[in-house]
């Protein structure tokens, strides 16, 4: 029998750990929880959003200040409904569902698949995992779904929950979440939740190619929310109903889509190294089966509790969606390439471009981003006789994407140096997201800012009183600097900006 689900292994400890974490430091909370939540819905707390906040606006920053050619939109959630007949999401975006008739559990078949092609790798016979993936693919990509139960069958796969193989047909169900249109007309055609925010730039294609007066190759970048009616909802944000994607199409000339996405996917694994994320976490997988949209597909993977998954997906998306939305819209999707192609001594021309895609979602982003910086460390405190050791858990975030960049503390709460504290708050919350705490011990102090990933403390003692100094205690080293009040602007400044992570990219 495989093991349950429920099964603690170190892995889950591990999330569960930093599910705990996440909502008791105000990170995420399960949504509508007084209500017992709803299922795979959550809410991001105080320091949350701003960390989240963060990791987005590095990433919009990344995409449209660094790339002259990249510019921004903010569309809709709701489209026309035409939009998503034309990209293949009411014909397509489905999964394949299968129940287990003992436990009457409803299982993702492809999922069951890939743990068990999964399992076969962790037990050192990768091949046999590949195998498996590949077959899967071809059986989906036919939508043989009474072959992809077989290979369950084949396979031996158990219910978690029941233990057996009693399994249902496979049947696909479509993810997305419709709701009414029209107050007045109720045969008026559902209004989508969209799927994905990719579509709201393709429909706007020659609206910004026009108004920003683009050339090609460009790209348009998006930050939205976007939502599928999941039906494994698991292992906290990854796998969310309501979610955001940060995205950018990038139009491309017809036989230059190759080269795009091969610079892409590239440009995209650095932006995760720069932001602290280690490469033996970082992993690309190519798809085993490709979304009815696209040529090539390959997921940026991170290394979570729960195993390398997809954090990201570039897409060679060919000219599908373009040409998709100029046949049933009837309005042309074309760009004049005045270019001159040297085959032929003669302008490119007319033409719908090529797209290529990369789709991360800023949850997932979230997600890794905090899995990498829980760590729990042991430190060794005094000397000789006097030296104690003890735990301390810490978020390790890159400075530019902490929530609180430094934290003042006035030693005590008199003899001026709170009213000293204050006037260093007001001198650099123009430029930082800064905290004064004089509660408790100075140890407790840094322990809360460390719980919370504050890459500075800052101590205002007796001698700032005399000579303007205070110290600046380092969350990861917990070594301490002194300095004048007059460095701290630039040596913050310096620590948390983003052209840390810029510079490596
Ligand atoms: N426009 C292409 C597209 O949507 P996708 O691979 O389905 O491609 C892109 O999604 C990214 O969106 C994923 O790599 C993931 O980071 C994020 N994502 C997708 N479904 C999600 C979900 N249910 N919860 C959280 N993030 C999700």
């Amino acid at each position: 029998m495989s093991k349950p689900a429920s099964t603690p292994t170190p892995e889950n400890t591990q999330l569960k750990d930093i599910v705990a974490h996440a909502k008791e430091y105000g990170f995420v909370f399960q949504s509508s929880e007084i209500y017992d939540g709803l299922a795979a819905v959550y809410d991001y707390g105080p320091n949350g959003v701003e960390l989240k906040n963060n990791l987005k606006r590095l990433w919009w920053e990344a995409m449209t200040q660094l790339h002259g050619n990249v510019v921004g939109i903010d569309a809709a959630i709701f489209m026309a409904p035409q939009t998503w007949e034309a990209s293949g999401h009411v014909a397509g975006f489905n999964d394949p569902l299968i129940d287990n008739l003992d436990s009457k559990k409803r299982y993702r078949a492809d999922v069951l698949l890939e743990e068990k092609a999964a399992e076969y790798e962790n037990a050192g016979d990768p091949a046999r995992g590949a195998a498996l993936t590949a077959e899967m693919g071809r059986l989906l990509t036919a939508n043989d779904l009474a072959g992809v139960r077989q290979l369950i069958l084949d396979e031996k796969i158990k219910c978690p929950v029941s233990g057996t193989g009693n399994w249902t047909e496979v049947r696909q169900f479509n993810l997305m979440f419709s709701t009414q249109g029209s107050a007045v007309d109720s045969d008026a055609p559902p209004v989508y939740l969209r799927p994905e925010t990719a579509q709201g730039i393709f429909v706007n294609f020659l609206n910004v190619q026009k108004s920003a007066r683009m050339k090609i190759p460009f790209g348009i970048a998006q930050i939205g929310k976007a939502f599928r009616n999941e039906i494994v909802a698991r292992q906290f944000i990854f796998r969310m109903r309501e979610f955001e994607q940060m995205e950018m199409q990038f139009f491309v000339r017809p036989g230059t889509e190759g080269e795009w996405y091969d610079t892409w996917k590239a440009a995209r694994r650095r932006f995760h190294e720069a932001l602290g994320l280690p490469p033996e976490k970082l992993r690309f997988h190519d798809h085993d089966k490709l979304a009815h949209y696209a040529k090539a597909a390959v997921d940026i993977e991170y290394e979570f509790p729960f195993g390398f998954k997809e954090m990201e997906g570039i897409h060679s998306r060919g000219d599908f969606d373009l040409t998709q939305h100029q046949n049933l819209s009837r309005k042309k999707q074309q760009y004049f390439d005045n270019d001159i192609d040297e085959a032929t001594g003669k302008p490119y021309g007319n033409y719908v471009p090529y797209v290529v895609e990369t789709s991360v979602g800023a949850d997932r982003l979230f997600l890794a981003t905090l899995c990498q910086a829980f760590q729990e460390e042991t430190i060794t405190e005094g000397e000789g006789e006097t030296q104690t050791t003890k735990q301390r858990t810490l978020l390790k975030l890159h400075p530019a994407v902490a929530p609180i960049k430094a934290a003042i503390f006035p030693l005590v709460r008199k003899d001026g140096m709170p009213e000293k504290a204050q006037q260093i708050f007001d001198d650099l919350r123009f430029d930082f997201r800064l905290v004064i705490e004089d509660k408790d011990a100075i140890g407790k102090r840094y322990t809360r800012q460390d719980l919370i990933g504050t890459p500075f403390c800052i101590v205002v003692d007796g001698q700032t009183l005399e000579d303007d100094t205070v110290t600046v205690r380092h969350r990861d080293t917990r070594e301490q600097t002194r300095m004048p009040i007059s460095a701290l602007r630039a040596y913050i400044g310096e620590a948390v900006s983003f052209k840390t992570v810029f510079a490596k990219l």
